[in-house]
């Protein structure tokens, strides 16, 4: 693989930290790094890839020079950086759900379509952490057996609101331990021993932003814009791993035993799958690791060809981190950094 100068807008984030944790593990062929934050983190240092890097607030001029800048700020930010960052030269990595709907950047996950990476205009996009392992789990079945219908009802990890919200969860469990008051900031109730049916904003039609991400995104991924999908989702106390309970409709029937293998046969996803011995996949085991881990698959009963799930994945790496670097793999392996007529 080629070597490439990165600039990391949002170092200092829950994304961004474990974004340089990711690109040392995989020994990532960075030859320089520029790290960029806000104004409050300017100047911090940070050592990565055995190169020590001091924490700058993004400027054009900084950008230049940089081959792939990996963009993991809000939406907002990514908005006015992403654009500039192509202008200086850079192939742009995004993080927020900014540009993933725009039919000029493709929406990734390499694992399933890593060819829709040759149509990049200059910016690219990872899908939205609950998507990417839904996808990932149920593309394997959709390729021999079509999906006609899916209904998901997630299970999110504070840490898939950033930094903020982890000390929010952290603090105000305390504080209630403790009997005392500590009123949301970050959310619009408690978070802390509390379940929160509203993820991101409300739409006129009833359902949350974060929602129609999940709808509008995995018919994207997969190609597939006439699949019918309905979507649940619920914030819980968790720190790290979107769990999702998901159902699925199919073309023709299919056993459980033959979902468990065309799914374990798919590159990044596991299947813990042994009910009677209480194993399946569960957010405490699978914070820190990067497959996507399924189970309690089994026979929906209520619709004929019928599919049942429990997934499990960490928001951080797989569904943020790990799928934008696998991202920036593919484009070194493919040869599709920014040509200057691209830019
Ligand atoms: N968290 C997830 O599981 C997840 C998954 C998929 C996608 N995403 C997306 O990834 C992005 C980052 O999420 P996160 O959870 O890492 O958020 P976060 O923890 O709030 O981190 C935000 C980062 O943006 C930086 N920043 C803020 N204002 C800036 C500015 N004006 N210029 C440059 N940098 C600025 C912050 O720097 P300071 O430290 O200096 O404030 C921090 O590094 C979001 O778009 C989110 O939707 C997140």
């Amino acid at each position: 693989m080629r070597s490439c100068s990165i600039a990391v807008l949002g170092a200092t984030g829950a994304v961004g930290q474990v974004f340089l944790r990711i690109i040392e593990e995989r020994k990532f062929p960075a030859k320089s790094i520029k790290l960029f934050a806000s104004k409050r983190s300017v100047g911090k240092r940070i050592t990565v890839l055995g190169q020590e890097c001091v924490v700058e607030e993004p400027t054009p001029e900084a950008l230049r020079g940089a081959d792939i800048a990996f963009i993991s700020v809000s939406g907002e930010i990514s908005r006015q950086w992403a654009p500039i960052a192509v202008k200086a030269g850079a192939l742009v990595i995004d993080d927020s759900s900014t540009f993933r709907m725009d039919p000029n950047v493709p929406l990734v996950v390499p694992e399933v379509n890593a060819d829709d990476l040759r149509h990049h205009q200059g910016i690219t996009a990872i899908p939205n952490c609950t998507t990417t392992p839904l996808v990932m789990a149920l593309y394997p079945i959709h390729k021999v057996n079509p999906i006609r219908r899916i209904v998901v009802d997630t299970y999110q990890a504070v840490s898939g609101t950033g930094r903020a919200a982890m000390d929010e969860l952290r603090e105000q469990s305390k504080a209630q331990l403790d009997g005392k008051a500590y009123p949301p900031r970050v959310y619009p109730h408690p978070i802390a021993f509390n379940v929160l049916p509203h993820v991101d904003t409300f739409l006129d039609n009833g359902y949350t932003k974060e929602e129609w991400k999940i709808v509008q995104e995995t018919r994207k991924i997969m190609h597939a814009p006439d699949i019918a999908i309905s979507a649940t989702t619920v914030r819980v106390p968790v720190f790290t791993c979107h769990s999702e309970a998901v159902h699925v409709e199919l073309a023709h029937p299919m056993s459980p035993e033959e979902a468990r293998e065309v799914m374990a046969a798919f590159p990044g996803v596991e299947v813990v799958d042994d009910p009677r011995q209480s194993r399946y996949p569960l957010a405490l085991d699978v914070a820190g690791k990067d497959p996507v881990y399924v189970g309690r698959v089994r026979r929906d009963v209520s619709v004929p060809n019928g599919l049942a799930m429990w997934l499990v994945s960490d928001n951080l790496r797989k569904g943020a981190a790990l799928n934008a670097i696998q991202i920036a793999e593919e484009v070194l392996k493919q040869d599709l950094l920014l040509t200057p007529e691209r830019r």
